[in-house]
């Protein structure tokens, strides 16, 4: 048995990605299977949190013990999300949630011409910003950052302009890290310090993700 160093705590892990609907049979998405989410939900909830975990359409089972709240866009994300978060001391948003959807979903499937198919797409609400600017003193807020170059200065970016306590900055090139694979390589961003990961298994990375969440929780009581 590990530590229980996240007890007494509320904790809260978004998943997965997002499906944004162009029409009633397709949609936009991406390549987020849930696995890293999951072992933070799963990490957290070893470690003694009470845990809420957010998740898009992923093919992963409920994990014991964890309250899990599905969704499908980006939208019901975001609602789910800011409903929860007053309640929360920690809030970890893992997710790989749609950056636009298409500006209208037809109700009909669209037919199939002999001509190319114009989409329009709109920006979603940025939830991990929102998160940040609604953040409460006490709470500590995570983000990550899914990058394919310029990672450390895109990830310091993310975390002051999102009003973050930490960035877990993910290589997405690799071809054993980032989308769908077991294992991750992640550098952990904070206010003051970074902290380069080696490649680990997703559930060793969300160990050590919860590590720096459980220090910066204690430097919080302190203060
Ligand atoms: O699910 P797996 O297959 O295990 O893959 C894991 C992962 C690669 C998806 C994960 O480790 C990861 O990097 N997740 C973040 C992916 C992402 O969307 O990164 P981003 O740089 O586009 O977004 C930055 C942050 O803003 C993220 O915390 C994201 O949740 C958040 N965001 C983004 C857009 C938006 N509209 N709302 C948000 O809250």
């Amino acid at each position: 048995l590990g530590p229980a160093d996240l007890k007494g705590k509320s904790v809260l892990i978004t998943a997965g990605p997002t499906r944004e609907p162009i029409d009633p049979v397709r949609f936009l998405s991406n390549r987020s299977s849930g696995k890293m989410g999951f072992a933070l939900a799963q990490a957290a909830q070893r470690r003694g949190a009470a845990v809420t975990l957010v998740t898009g359409p992923v093919a992963l089972a409920d994990p014991w013990g964890i309250d899990v709240i599905r969704v499908t866009t980006a939208e019901e994300m975001a609602a789910a999300v800011l409903g929860q978060a007053p309640a929360m001391d920690v809030i970890i948003k893992s997710a790989a949630v749609a950056d636009f959807r298409p500006a209208s979903c037809q109700s009909l499937k669209i037919k199939k011409t002999n001509q190319g198919l114009r989409l329009d797409l709109i920006k979603n609400r940025d939830i991990l910003a929102e998160l940040g600017h609604r953040r409460q003193p006490h709470q500590v807020l995570v983000g990550f950052a899914a990058e394919s170059h310029d990672h450390l200065s895109e990830g310091q970016r993310k975390l002051r302009e999102k009003n973050l306590d930490l960035i877990v900055v993910n290589d997405i090139l690799g071809s054993e890290t980032g989308f769908d694979v077991a294992t991750n390589q992640v550098t952990l961003i904070g206010r003051k310090e970074i902290h380069p990961l080696p490649l680990l298994s997703k559930e060793a990375t969300a160990d050590r993700i919860l590590d720096r969440v459980v220090t910066l929780l204690g430097e919080k009581a302190i203060k």
